[in-house]
Formats: structure tokens, sequence, C-alpha cells
């Protein structure tokens, strides 16, 4: 059984695989229902836009139906049933099911008792999903990512962890620049240490941004992040992404975020909104590599 967890878990030639076929998803608005009869179930433990829509969107055009499991209006999410038997049950009800979960811990907990695969959504941990969009963005725009220099500033959140997972299966240079406070997981730099990775970690932006292909921030308090805001963000206002910033990068170099974002904070209006920006490409293309992943877990 083949699950979407996190892009460590997953061969190197799999992920570009699933990129190469999101590509060919874009191109043939997937005219083939290759997913007849096929069922995905969603659980949110937290709110999602672009995640639910493409995924929605994703299993529709493949001819494929989808279920959505509320947890605050389920026996899942009250704790009046066992996650094992509510794996139980829905491993009978659909073929797959994609899950954003608060805690990496409890997702990993439950895909056990599944007997049908599993996609990470979004945890505390990693958002594999998003950066596999983001490697085909990337792609679509600037050609292949191999070699290519993409910087982070902000947080050492969620989505750098898968990033850097990232680094090192599609091999581009990475340079996060955060403060010291709020580096990403150590045990995911030193897995991409141990396996050659180019990676720096640093507390200087313009360290980070210079000579980048691509600039890439997000939010810089999480969904579920219970730490001082105001102290977090006191820590990370000098890694704001604006114009000053951005002139330190390539002149043909992108902006990236995952949405949502929290526009005056990690980024200007003046970004979001410029010619580099390519946000909203980052957003459609959210349902072209669901497809990928959703097929390639059920192949
Ligand atoms: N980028 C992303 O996952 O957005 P949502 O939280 O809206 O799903
Ligand atoms: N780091 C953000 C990503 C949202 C898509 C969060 O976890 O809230």
């Amino acid at each position: 059984m083949k699950n979407f967890i996190n892009l460590s878990d997953i061969r190197k030639d799999d992920l570009r695989k699933i990129i190469e076929s999101a590509k060919l998803e874009k191109k043939q608005s997937s005219k083939k229902k290759k997913l007849i009869g096929k069922t995905l179930i969603m659980i949110f433990e937290k709110s999602s836009t672009r995640t639910r829509l493409s995924f929605e969107l994703a299993i529709k055009q493949l001819g494929g139906e989808f279920l959505a499991l509320n947890p605050k209006e389920s026996h899942y999410g009250s704790g009046d049933e066992s996650i094992y038997d509510t794996a139980k049950v829905l491993s009978q009800y659909g073929d797959i099911v994609m899950m954003r979960a608060h805690k990496h811990k409890h997702f990993l907990e439950f895909s056990k008792h599944l007997e049908i695969p599993i996609i990470n959504g979004l945890t505390d941990l990693s958002h594999p999903c998003q950066i596999m969009s983001d490697v085909l963005t990337f792609e679509e725009l600037k050609g292949p990512i191999t070699n290519k220099k993409i910087a982070w500033l902000g947080d050492g959140n969620n989505i750098v962890y898968s990033l850097i997972e990232a680094a090192v299966q599609f091999n581009f240079q990475l340079a996060i620049a955060c403060p010291k406070k709020l580096e990403p997981n150590k045990k995911i730099i030193n897995w991409a240490k141990n396996k050659k990775a180019n990676i720096i970690v640093t507390k200087n932006p313009k360290e980070a941004a210079k000579g980048a292909d691509a600039i890439m921030t997000d939010k810089w308090i999480s969904m579920g992040d219970h730490s001082n805001k105001k102290y977090k963000k006191k820590l990370l206002k000098d890694y704001q992404v604006n114009e000053k910033i951005m002139k330190l990068a390539k002149s043909d170099a992108i902006f990236m975020h995952c949405l949502p974002a929290n526009r005056g904070e990690e980024v200007t209006n003046e970004v979001m909104d410029s010619k580099k920006s390519v946000v909203w490409l980052e957003a459609l293309n959210r349902v072209h590599v669901q497809k990928s992943i959703i097929q390639w877990c059920l192949k």
C-alpha cells in the first residue's frame, strides 16, 4: 500500500514521476476519467480552502467521488469511538483517505489502522502536497529545479520541513533565513545534511535571498501555533519579503507563498501583487498535483 505522508519516505524517481504526470494531467485537463468508481474520503481537523477544493476538483476530474468527514460532527472527533474502529469503517467506505491533522503523531497512528492509502493534507510537521505543487509551478515557469537556488525567509514551520525534504529529493539549493529560535526541525536538517544536501540555515535574510531563483515564505503564525504571537512576530519582522529583498534575488526571480497570506506581515502587498508573484499559479497547480498523487497511491 502506498501512502503519501512525507517526501523523505518516497523514492526520488517516484516523486519525479508524480511531477511529470502532473504536467501531463495539466495538459490533458483530465479528459480521461481514470478513477471511475473510486471514492476519496477527506478529513479536516483544521480549516482549509485550497487543499479541500483542489482535492475535490482532482477526484471529480478523474471521474471519482469524494466524501468529507467533519470531525466536529462525527464520532471521530468526539473521542467516543477509537481511531482504530473509525479507521476500520472508513477502509470499507472508500478507496483512499486525505487527512489534515493537528498532530502528525496522531496522523501516523490513524494511518496504521487504515487498510487503504492515506495522503497527508498538512500536519503540524509537514505539508508535502503543497511542496509538490510548488516544484511543479517552479518547473513550469523556470525549467528543471535541479541546482536552482530557493530561498526561504521566515518561520521554520511545516512548509519548510517539506521544502527541506524536497531539496534532497529534487537536488536544489536551499537557503533558509530565520531567527535562531525559530529554526526548522533539527532532525530533518540533519537528515538533509547526511544526504549531502546543498542547504544553509542563516540568520541573515539578505544572504539567503542573494542570487535566488525563487523566494518563498509563509505566515508567521501557523494554524494551531500557540506560541507568544507578539514575541514571535517581533523576532520575524526582519524576515519580511519586500521589494528590497526581492531585488537581491536574480532579476527574473519569482515569489512563492502557499497561502493563506498575512499581507503586511511576512510579505508586502507590492510583492504579493507584483509580476514576480506566482502565488495564484501555485494554488491552481494543487489540482493537477493532487490528481497525480491520488493515482500514484492507487496504482
Ligand atoms: N496552502 C494550503 O494548504 O491552503 P489551505 O490551508 O487553504 O488548504
Ligand atoms: N504553515 C501554515 C500553512 C497553511 C497552508 C499552517 O500550518 O497554518
